[in-house]
């Protein structure tokens, strides 16, 4: 494709491989609306300081409209969409297609655009993230009396329940994206008419072109606005968190439905079984799952290593640090789509998880009852019931081991029923009387009190969504 900018510097073609090679072409297609939009806005300011007219003005945003509508490629010679949609305007308004450049760089282009695009999709993503925490807490909600022990080191810790550790993930999810929304702040910058890095002498109004295509601001810095991508590791990061909170679902999710453990069954419709044993079932989709944070952490080291050592003004190789954020967005919508399913259908093995429950899961409770109503101090209460524990593990306890424990302390010993009583898993998780804890009143108060929170962010999330399709809409509609 013939470059319009080459011809006064550079008298020769540029070799195909290296134009290839240092073209964004293939890549640039996520971002083809918005550099459209911020075309469509800069044509625009440019009629407004009279340079061009308002008929040209129209011709050329009638042009941008029949690109929204056809999606032409972009050739992969052409340097990058910048260079192909400026030599399209000016073939179709020559008058336009020649003062397109005036004030306007590739370099403040390229960031309103990628900043334009992100947060089409973090919005979108939110939505999706919000179903997902919405259908955590739900079946949160309904899981709330559905016993399942708790691990600390992975050693059976406490009896709670399923809907306790569904709430858990979901106070996660929400706040990766209240991670993700502190991210968007940087992407509300409008960096158009900083040209390429110390700003023009042509007097564009830069707050005009800001509100046209829905920033909340100017950006302040020139050189900064062109060629920092920080913004870039903001979103990467929360990403990333998002991608932590999946990874350990995922992970819990393989372990809890193994043999060993035993406790939750994978859907069918999320597993897949041995082309050779013919036994097996295998939670694959959480298996990826719980990998993607391996992938995110590349993409954002990716990013990280581009970014680092380089000089302050706009150089090439900022251009290869975005196809990782669209890459990114991409893989956690994907796995949130697949949580929520998951969410939705999981089974627990009720017995299992119950008897995973039983004593001495809840042995912590013997020690509190004895402190709480026998007035034995809780460290003593504490190796009391740690030996009654090594006994009932070894099936070894009776009344006559439980006379022993208690005389070996010189209290007077309690029944074993009673003490069997203090272990009961369904009495224990009713006995938390803390905020926070996995009582079933506790948990169900918390999701609602959630549950109202995700609905205030998620119509906080739709309107600004739709405020920005609205003026875009306005824009080139
Ligand atoms: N394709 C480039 C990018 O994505 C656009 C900016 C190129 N600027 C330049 N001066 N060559 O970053």
């Amino acid at each position: 494709m013939e470059a319009p900018h080459r011809g006064g510097m550079l008298s020769r073609k540029m070799d195909e491989d290296a134009a290839r090679y240092t073209s964004s072409s293939a890549f640039d297609k996520e971002i083809f609306e918005a550099t459209v939009y911020v075309n469509a806005a800069h044509i625009k300011a440019l009629e407004k300081l009279g340079v061009i007219k308002h008929e040209e003005s129209a011709e050329a945003l009638k042009v941008l409209r029949s690109l929204l509508r056809d999606r032409p490629e972009i050739p992969q010679t052409a340097e990058d969409i910048h260079i192909f949609i400026e030599s399209l305007v000016s073939k179709a308004v020559p008058a336009v297609g020649e003062m397109l450049a005036l004030g306007k760089s590739r370099n403040d282009a390229v960031v309103a655009a990628v900043k334009l695009e992100a947060k089409r999709r973090i919005y979108a993503l939110m939505k999706r993230i919000f179903e997902a925490v919405e259908e955590l807490l739900n079946r949160s909600m309904i899981e709330r009396d559905t016993l399942f022990p708790v691990y600390t080191h992975l050693q059976k810790a406490a009896p709670a329940t399923f809907g306790f550790v569904l709430q858990s993930y979901g106070v996660r999810l929400l706040r990766s994206v209240l991670a993700l929304n502190a991210a968007l702040d940087a992407c509300e910058e409008c960096p158009l008419g900083s040209a390429a890095v110390a700003g023009t002498s042509i007097p564009i109004d830069r707050r005009y072109i800001a509100e046209t295509l829905g920033f909340k601001k100017i950006s302040v810095n020139a050189l900064e606005a062109t060629a920092s991508r920080d913004f870039l590791i903001g979103l990467l990061s929360a990403l990333l968190q998002t991608c932590i909170v999946l990874s350990s679902f995922a992970e819990e999710m393989v372990l809890y439905s193994s043999e060993e453990f035993g406790v939750l069954s994978m859907p069918e419709e999320f597993s897949a079984t041995s082309s050779i044993m013919p036994q097996k079932r295998n939670p694959v989709v959480a298996e990826i799952m719980r990998t993607k944070t391996a992938e995110l952490l590349g993409l954002l080291t990716s990013v990280t290593l581009i970014l680092t050592r380089q000089p302050s003004g706009y150089n090439l190789d900022l251009q290869q640090t975005t196809p990782k954020l669209w890459k990114a967005v991409e893989e956690v919508d994907e796995s949130i789509k697949l949580l929520t399913k998951i969410v939705k259908s999981v089974e627990v093995v009720r017995t299992k998880a119950l008897e995973a429950c039983g004593p001495p899961t809840a042995a912590v409770e013997v020690a509190n009852t004895l402190s709480m109503e026998k007035g034995v101090g809780f460290r003593t209460a504490h190796q009391i019931a740690a030996k009654i524990s090594k006994s009932l593990a070894s099936k070894t306890l009776d009344q006559e081991r439980l006379n022993e424990i208690f005389r070996e302390h010189g209290l007077e010993p309690l029944k074993i029923e009673e003490v069997l009583s203090m272990m009961d898993p369904v009495k224990a998780v009713s006995r938390y009387v803390v905020d926070g804890s996995a009582n079933p009143v506790k948990v169900a108060e918390a999701n609602l009190l959630l549950l109202s929170e995700v609905r205030s962010y998620k119509n906080d999330i739709q309107l600004r969504s739709k405020d920005l399709s609205d003026v875009l809409e306005r824009l080139l509609g």
